[in-house]
């Protein structure tokens, strides 16, 4: 049975940033999280057309993050070490931070929006800009043959009808191919309050509990996973068809089960009691900027991140608190956080050597950042967070 247990109130598109102040005459969608007692799916409960939010116009860029590149990178080795594809798929390709690593002989992008899709088909790799189902898994079999790997990062989790994205990719997959998805995880973001993972285009939050009980179902088996740092904790899962043996189930899967029982991923109070934390978070971080401004110091955000957009909005930030934001998507740049008046300027060390206090908007990016801004730290400069609670840095 379905049941509500989060509110973060009316919401605009997370990507959809703005020119102007006038044209954020844009739509508002409310955002409530549910969470289903029989299968253990955590979602949004309104959907918005894919059309709307993955376009031409899509900002998001992979590539534009070391930490996820060295990743993306990381992985990519193993997969040829490991499991030696012949061909390999990647679903939500964006700007090929991840394919980039294999030959353009034995890749191939799916990627939905034209403007990225554009980028793949640049660097010679066969792309797709379609959006992802059965249809076009049956052309790209007519096309290419079955493929070995099927590789998608933070895409499923945008993807309203599950079903029909594994039929799609069983249709496509090799009988000894493997499935690698990685997802934010429900257990890192539940443990570390990280309410912002929930945005009108992540319709699902998954958990080993959840996504295991929905492959069983359709003849799939979850075989492996691993905990990944990328988009502030993140599962990544390896697939195969139950009729595969050639993996057999590890040491890392079981854990994984076991803390995600242990921690009530499969209890409704559990998510009652996120959802009491969360309102105390808000409240905290407002304060928190409140007093730093009362004390006339100024506070500006780093890294527009989509997830920022659910915090500001559910928080009703604005200029007054947060004066502008830096960020280094060039789609994002010169551009207003939506629902906010909050302007993106582009990254200049410039813009933060006389500011005191930063909003750490990209805080999944914490590491990362903290080694850039090294002078800001040791001129005794202090960042904000509100993961897993708000407080000064
Ligand atoms: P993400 O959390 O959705 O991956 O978005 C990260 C955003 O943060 C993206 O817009 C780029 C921005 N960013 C910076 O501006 N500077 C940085 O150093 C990093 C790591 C990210």
């Amino acid at each position: 049975m379905d049941k509500f247990f989060l509110d973060l109130g009316t919401q605009p598109l997370a990507n959809n940033f703005q020119k102007n102040l006038k044209s954020q005459s844009q739509r508002f969608y409310k955002l409530k999280v549910i969470y289903n007692t029989h299968n253990f799916f955590v979602k949004i409960h309104k959907r918005i057309s894919k059309k709307i939010m993955f376009n031409s116009k899509y900002p998001y860029r992979s590539s534009l993050s070391k930490t996820f590149l060295q990743n993306q990178k990381k992985l990519s080795k193993k997969i040829k070490i490991f499991f030696k594809p012949k061909k390999i798929l990647e679903i939500g390709s964006n700007d090929g931070s991840f394919i980039k690593n294999f030959s353009t002989k034995k890749a191939i992008c799916v990627e939905p929006c034209k403007n990225l899709a554009k980028i793949t088909t640049n660097k010679g790799y066969k792309t797709y800009s379609n959006y992802w189902d059965t249809k076009l898994a049956e052309k790209i079999k007519t096309d290419f043959g079955k493929v070995d790997i099927v590789y998608s990062a933070n895409t499923i989790t945008h993807i309203s009808n599950l079903k029909n994205v594994f039929e799609a990719i069983k249709k496509l997959l090799n009988p000894n191919g493997v499935i690698i998805i990685e997802d934010p995880s429900l257990l890192e973001c539940i443990k570390y309050n990280s309410y912002d993972q929930f945005y009108n285009e992540h319709i699902y939050i998954f958990s080993l509990l959840s996504l295991n009980k929905f492959l069983d179902s359709i003849d799939l088996c979850i075989f492996d996973v691993e905990n990944i740092k990328t988009h502030g904790g993140s599962l990544r899962y390896y697939v195969k068809f139950k009729k595969n043996a050639n993996f057999i189930r590890t040491k890392n899967y079981f854990n994984q089960l076991k803390n995600e029982k242990k921690f009530g991923l499969n209890k409704l109070s559990t998510y009652l009691k996120f959802s009491n934390r969360i309102l105390k978070s808000k409240k905290k971080l407002i304060s928190i900027l409140e007093s730093i401004n009362n004390k006339g110091e100024t506070i500006i955000g780093y890294g527009a991140t989509a997830k920022s957009v659910t915090v500001l909005n559910f928080c009703n930030i604005n200029s007054s608190l947060i004066k502008f934001f830096v960020d280094t998507t060039p789609a994002k740049k010169f551009k207003y956080i939506p629902g906010t008046n909050i302007f993106i300027k582009p990254y200049s060390k410039k813009l933060i050597k006389d500011v005191n206090y930063i909003f750490l908007g990209a805080w999944n990016f914490k590491k990362e950042i903290f080694n850039k801004e090294k002078n800001f730290i040791k001129r005794k400069g202090r960042f904000i967070t509100h993961i897993p609670f708000p407080r000064i840095i």
